[in-house]
């Protein structure tokens, strides 16, 4: 493994107890309509997938119980908590999808719910192709899900606010696009014991990239047959509003 513990991406910690009870379990399910149209019926189970940045892993338990064989990979050691709960027969690695490598390649490489976004320059983005593309048989496939432009400027995402209550917790996120970088800015109050609370503030920044510029970093990394499909007008998933695309690859006949 080639992680280095510097540069891994841990700005989850703090959110994953809350992204584990309300924000996996819908997400997931967001993801299975492209993962049923495009990958399901091309390679069924039991072949070997990758979710890379994986989080809660609730779309990794759904695909162990279709019978896939599942690795599941991301930077943050609390999502990853999770993840081990909710998908006990899967293997997970924390690792930064950056600087990742597997013990063994596998049939197909998945990434959902824009976490790519969070690889904030094209150089690493391309690193990140890179390392999938090893981390694949020969005519491996990738699928991946983008937020382009239109989607952070979208007041779907732009501005809007969201949170939750609980007896435990109390969170709130505002979403800000400011023309380069959309920042999701989290303010948690968790409880410690009793009257006794803890406030934490973050920020998760993401950014998206002409559509043209990731083509080009995937053709470079060796992959081929490059198809991109629209989450609203080709799965009609209007959950995510506009903005957001599948990218279908596979990683070319040559070998490496
Ligand atoms: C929006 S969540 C999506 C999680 C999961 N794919 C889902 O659909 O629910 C983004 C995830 O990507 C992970 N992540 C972002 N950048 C990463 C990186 N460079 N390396 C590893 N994990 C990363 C975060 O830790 C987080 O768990």
């Amino acid at each position: 493994m080639k992680s280095s513990p510097i540069d891994r991406y841990s700005d989850y910690d703090l959110y994953a107890r809350i992204y584990n009870d309300e924000i996996g379990d819908r997400l997931s399910r967001l993801a299975l309509l492209p993962l049923e149209r495009l990958l399901f019926s091309t390679l069924p189970a039991p072949a070997s997938l990758l979710d890379l940045c994986c989080g809660t892993g609730h779309l990794v338990a759904d695909l162990t119980r279709r019978g896939y064989t599942v690795w599941g990979l991301d930077g943050s050691e609390q999502m990853l908590h999770y993840a081990h709960l909710n998908a006990p027969e899967a293997t997970f690695l924390l690792a930064d999808a950056r600087s990742f490598s597997l013990p063994q390649p596998v049939q197909a490489v998945i990434s959902t719910s824009d976490s790519l976004n969070h690889i904030l320059q094209l150089d690493e983005l391309s690193q990140v192709f890179q390392n999938v593309h090893a981390a694949l048989v020969p005519q491996g496939y990738f699928l991946f899900d983008f937020n382009l432009e239109s989607r952070y400027q979208a007041a779907t995402w732009n501005g809007s606010l969201s949170g939750g209550i609980t007896e435990d917790y109390a969170w709130a996120a505002q979403r800000l696009y400011d023309g380069h970088l959309g920042q999701v800015n989290l303010t948690i109050f968790q409880r410690v014991e009793n009257d006794l609370w803890r406030r934490s503030d973050s920020c998760l920044t993401g950014r998206s990239y002409d559509i043209a510029a990731v083509q080009s970093a995937l053709t470079q990394a060796g992959f081929t047959n490059i198809q991109i499909y629209n989450a609203q007008d080709d799965f009609d998933i209007q959950d995510w509003g506009e903005g957001k695309v599948y990218i279908w690859c596979r990683k070319s006949i040559a070998i490496d």
